[in-house]
């Protein structure tokens, strides 16, 4: 059966390394598993990728950057997650679409509907299956990231407390409006205990 599995949180709250770790489960499990990233997942958003993380790009207008992630994930979408999905896989995403909704369009103030709206496009209407949000609170999560040497720090990482604050309490609305497929992760928790909660989050609809 096919699965398409978004992880999203702030920065630093384990959700990449929760999910790789899921995949090996679920993979031993004899599960088919595609693991897949946003911004990328393919060439061509790859390239996307680097233009709105580049450190160099700090004069890039909010709506363009909102343009370009959504444009990534159209070609990611056909190029790669639509394909696996129809051939009954798990897809498991490193952020996808509520990202936009909660860094573009509430922490950049571009509006969610608006962001939402754009996006819709790009995925033609289409949402995930399951959403984990790994919740943390950021003062955490960005010394987790300074503690972890082997991690680039990238633009966005840059950015003052208060957009990762906003960036929270907007994924913490995101899944009280969405609460059919969000399921909240208390991302504070031992990292055995936040990926045994995504674990069971993921076999409960399998
Ligand atoms: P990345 O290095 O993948 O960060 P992380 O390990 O925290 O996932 O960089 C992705 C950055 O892009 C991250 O700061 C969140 C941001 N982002 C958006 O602002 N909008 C989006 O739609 C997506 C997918 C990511």
């Amino acid at each position: 059966m096919s699965l398409f599995i978004t992880f999203e949180g702030g920065e630093g709250s384990g959700k990449s390394s929760v999910m790789k770790l899921l995949a090996e489960r679920l993979e031993k499990e004899g599960y088919s598993v595609v693991t897949t990233r946003e911004p990328g997942g393919t060439p061509i958003a790859e390239e996307i990728r680097n233009v709105i993380l580049d450190k160099k790009n700090t004069d890039m207008d909010p709506r363009t950057e909102a343009l370009l992630y959504a444009a990534s994930r159209r070609q990611h979408l056909v190029q790669k997650v639509w394909p696996a999905l129809q051939e009954g896989k798990l897809v498991l995403c490193d952020r996808f679409l509520d990202s936009s909704l909660a860094y573009q369009g509430v922490a950049r103030h571009l509006g969610v509907d608006e962001i939402l709206n754009v996006n819709l496009f790009a995925t033609e209407g289409k949402y995930p299956d399951l959403t984990l949000f790994f919740d943390l609170e950021p003062e955490i999560g960005l010394a987790r990231i300074a503690a972890n040497a082997g991690r680039e720090v990238n633009r966005l990482d840059l950015e003052k407390m208060d957009f990762h604050k906003n960036v929270r309490s907007a994924f913490q609305e995101l899944a009280k409006r969405f609460a059919d497929r969000y399921v909240v992760i208390d991302a504070s928790q031992s990292f055995e205990k936040v990926f045994e909660d995504a674990y069971q989050a993921i076999k409960t609809r399998l």
